[in-house]
């Protein structure tokens, strides 16, 4: 059976836990790793000792000239996003890029005309959108009104690595993790946002210095008039609801997401729930937004989240910042 990824070649700059993750699922698509790039030399020499290639090293220009590569895997923190997705796109190269897409809006608006200039694909790792329970959602329901989405998380500082929390690598809560919920409910309100109001507290300890909330509750009115809320916050996880958890509604008929995504059900549709644990093993190794790049690639088609779904997602982080920050309403700039 010919794999989906055999006959591409790819590197990984990045090479931790989310890195590794991704080198793992692209040697099971059948793709090629060429090289691993990490700040860190011990980092990028591990990552090729254990999923093999050609080369470590802590030069991400090494590989931006490497002329044998089609893809590369941008995972690092998250200051590298924007100069490491800047120079693969201009080097010609495909990427799946992690969130954020950026830190900010500015910087992701520079990507975004970079990759669409160029002509290369670009995926984010923003999932969500590629569950089978969100598929379905978007199948079942038809202009939705309402949404609420939610990450509830057990203490992120306790595991004692903290970047998340930097001005420079981080970027807070809401834009390091918080942001899958977000990019979800643009996903499924299906439209653009339009105003944004927020207010944030720091409720824990090891937070670091830049202020950033670990409590934050905004309101997203979109352009189609719907309306939705969010909670970011490491206050505790419920295991009823999980980590993650959302419902949308549009007026006849709701869905209510649980179980770290795997289970929503319905009301008022057809079916009452979908569980997406209990599909074949291919269709769920299917919804990845890895072998989605390569069939944007091969098909010369578009991701599933793409420059300026990433965009659109760091403009509404950004906005539910400041308006925590400021306590004023951001009017979200097109
Ligand atoms: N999509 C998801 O579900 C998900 C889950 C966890 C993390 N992430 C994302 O994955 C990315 C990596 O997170 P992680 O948890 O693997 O962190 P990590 O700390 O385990 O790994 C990041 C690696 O990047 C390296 N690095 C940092 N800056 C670099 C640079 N400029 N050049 C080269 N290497 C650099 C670090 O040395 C480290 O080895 C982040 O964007 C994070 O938000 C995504």
């Amino acid at each position: 059976m010919t794999l989906i990824g055999s006959g591409f070649k790819a590197a990984l700059i990045g090479c931790g836990g989310m890195g590794r993750g991704h080198a793992a699922k692209a040697k099971s698509l059948g793709i090629e790793l060429v090289g691993y790039c990490d700040e860190i030399e011990a980092k990028a020499a591990e990552a090729l000792a254990e999923f093999g290639g050609s080369y470590a090293t802590t030069d991400a220009d090494r590989i931006m000239r490497d002329d044998s590569i089609d893809l590369i895997v941008i995972a690092t923190h998250h200051d590298a996003h924007h100069p490491l997705a800047l120079a693969a796109a201009e080097a010609g190269k495909h990427i799946l890029l992690e969130k954020p897409m950026c830190v900010t809006r500015a910087q992701a608006v520079e990507v975004a005309e970079m990759v669409e200039r160029v002509g290369v694909k670009l995926v984010i790792n923003c999932k969500f959108r590629i569950a089978p329970t969100a598929q379905k959602a978007r199948e079942l329901l038809s202009q939705p009104r309402m949404s609420h989405g939610q990450l509830a998380m057990n203490d992120s500082g306790a595991s004692g690595s903290t970047w998340v929390w930097h001005a420079d690598d981080g970027g807070g809560l809401l834009i390091s993790t918080a942001i899958h919920t977000i990019d979800l409910l643009t996903y499924l309100m299906d439209s653009e946002p339009d105003r944004i109001y927020a207010e944030g507290r720091i409720f824990g300890q090891n937070k670091g210095t830049a202020g950033y909330p670990d409590g934050l509750v905004g309101t997203i009115l979109w352009k189609s008039g719907g309306l939705s809320t969010v909670i970011s916050t490491d206050q505790g996880m419920n295991p009823f609801v999980s980590k993650w958890f959302h419902q949308m509604w549009d007026g006849e008929r709701s869905a209510v997401f649980s179980s770290h995504m795997t289970r929503v059900d319905f009301g008022g549709c057809e079916i009452d729930h979908l569980d997406a644990r209990k599909l074949p093993e291919e269709e769920i190794a299917k919804a990845s937004m890895m072998v989605n790049l390569l069939e944007a690639i091969q098909t010369d088609g578009d991701t599933l989240c793409n420059a300026r779904d990433g965009v659109r997602a760091v403009t509404i982080c950004n906005a539910l910042d400041e308006a925590a920050r400021t306590g004023k309403p951001q009017n979200v700039p097109n």
